[in-house]
């Protein structure tokens, strides 16, 4: 006989049937609760809520796992380059090499945007923050490409194969583009000879004049950065993009939500959030001590520690460490900062109220570093985040357009308002 669960309120009972995935995680599945019971769950935060079936990207938070379509985070962080490893979220399988070719050759013609988008960064502020313009020119791209965003899921689905390279290839347009607007430095066009990571730092900081070169360390720790972050299971921004896609937006559309909800401090905004804690702490002249003392009394909050999911250590966090010192190693250089983030490490693994806790530092901890070593501005760090995790977005988008049940996402609540009240005349208040 299958597994079930038994629920018992008062002299009734219900049983609800065990749902077990590949990798022997379970969860009773109460899709028929309300209507058998009357009652729902409460689960503030969805800590314990599965919200989808997923084939895409799997962790074991206790055993530090992460594995995209069965591959470990380590094998392809040592082996494969970003563009691989987003075919392979997106499709499901690493490409041949016929397909690995088409594949980068979609996104190499795609480099450039419409010209009529240039004027899209005349109407920002200088100092707007380049999470909130790449989230409105993501969401214009599919204006520009409108029959692959029509909002008729078969058809935007069709067009999949087409739009998928395309978002890839833009957003690092864009979020360059970005940056120089906000500099008023002209704009670079891309270079299709280029490598993904080398092309972006080239419309970055080359001039009219002088074309910018990156390194092979550079441009191998961006790409490393990218590939880290390509996805990452049910995070607040990813179940963002299932959420809006469930309602039968288009990608481009459900993308931009994710980039919103990226931007939060807690989420995507923690790796700003650590380099401004880090050097906050090197102008106070603090060793971390103090700082990880604030934080135990909780009027400060250690950025780029904690997790919702991995509760011994972030497989990611582990890799950017490394890279981090291996990267200023190779330039050449010697960060205070480094030095500051790796006694905090240190200090918060032997101190109690962080391993009551099980807060180890997450994949933010290192990434600011990293970036900061490779020459990127700080407020660029979220966007290059966005960029990294559009493949994960992509792959959930199409999940839920074609694999879902096709309902729309639409949760309850426990609602603690006033209870029923008679509408008092405007004179009488
Ligand atoms: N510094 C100090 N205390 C912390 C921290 C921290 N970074 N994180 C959690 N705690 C404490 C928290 O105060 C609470 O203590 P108590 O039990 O005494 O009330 C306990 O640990 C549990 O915390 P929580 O807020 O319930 O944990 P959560 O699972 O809701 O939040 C988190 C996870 C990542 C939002 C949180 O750990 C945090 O805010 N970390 C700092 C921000 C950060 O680095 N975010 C990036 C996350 S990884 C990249 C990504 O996926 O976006």
């Amino acid at each position: 006989m299958s597994e079930e669960a038994k629920l018992t309120i008062g002299d009734n009972s219900w049983s609800f049937p065990i749902i077990e995935g590949t990798e022997g995680e379970k969860a009773i599945d109460t899709r028929r609760l309300r209507n058998e019971t009357g009652y729902i769950t409460y689960d503030d935060g969805y800590g314990n809520t599965g919200s989808c079936q997923s084939s895409i990207s799997f962790i074991d938070g206790e055993k530090g796992i992460l594995r995209h379509r069965g591959y470990g985070i380590e094998d392809l962080a040592a082996n494969a380059r970003f563009l691989e490893t987003a075919y392979l979220i997106i499709y499901g399988e690493l490409p041949s090499q016929d397909e690995y070719a088409a594949f980068r050759g979609l996104v190499h013609d795609n480099t450039q945007i419409h010209v009529g988008m240039e004027n899209h960064f005349d109407g920002f502020p200088l100092d707007s923050h380049p999470m909130a313009i790449l989230a409105a020119l993501l969401n214009s791209l599919g204006c520009y490409y409108p029959d692959l965003a029509t909002n008729d899921r078969d058809q935007d689905l069709e067009n999949f194969d087409t739009a998928a390279p395309l978002a890839i290839s833009k957003v690092r347009t864009l979020a360059a583009m970005t940056y120089r607007m906000k500099m008023g430095m002209p704009f670079i066009y891309p270079d299709p000879k280029l490598l993904y990571s080398q092309n972006f730092l080239h419309m970055m900081f080359s001039t009219p004049y002088e074309k910018f070169e990156a390194s092979d360390t550079v441009a191998h720790a961006l790409d490393l950065f990218l590939l880290l972050h390509a996805d990452h299971e049910q995070n607040c921004s990813t179940s963002t993009v299932r959420m809006v896609a469930s309602g039968g937006a288009n990608l481009f559309a459900s993308v931009s939500a994710g980039v919103s909800a990226l931007w939060g401090p807690l989420h995507g905004g923690a790796n700003m959030a650590v380099i401004r804690m880090l050097e906050s702490i090197h102008k106070d002249g603090d060793d971390g001590s103090r700082f990880i003392e604030a934080a135990k009394r909780k009027e400060a909050r250690l950025m780029g520690f904690g997790h919702r999911v991995y509760k011994n250590f972030d497989p990611r966090a582990k890799i950017l460490g490394e890279a981090c010192t291996r990267v200023l190693d190779e330039l050449g250089m010697n960060d205070p900062l480094l030095d500051i983030a790796h006694r905090l490490e240190q200090a918060a693994l032997e101190d109690r109220y962080f391993i009551e806790r099980r807060l180890y530092p997450n994949v933010d901890f290192y990434s600011g570093i990293l970036l900061k070593a490779i020459g990127i501005p700080v407020e660029m760090y979220t966007v290059l985040f966005a960029i990294g995790r559009l493949p994960g977005w992509l792959a959930n988008w199409r999940e839920v357009a074609s694999v879902g049940d096709g309902r729309i996402h639409r949760p309850r609540q426990i609602y603690t308002g006033s209870t029923k009240r008679d509408y008092v005349a405007l004179e009488e208040r």
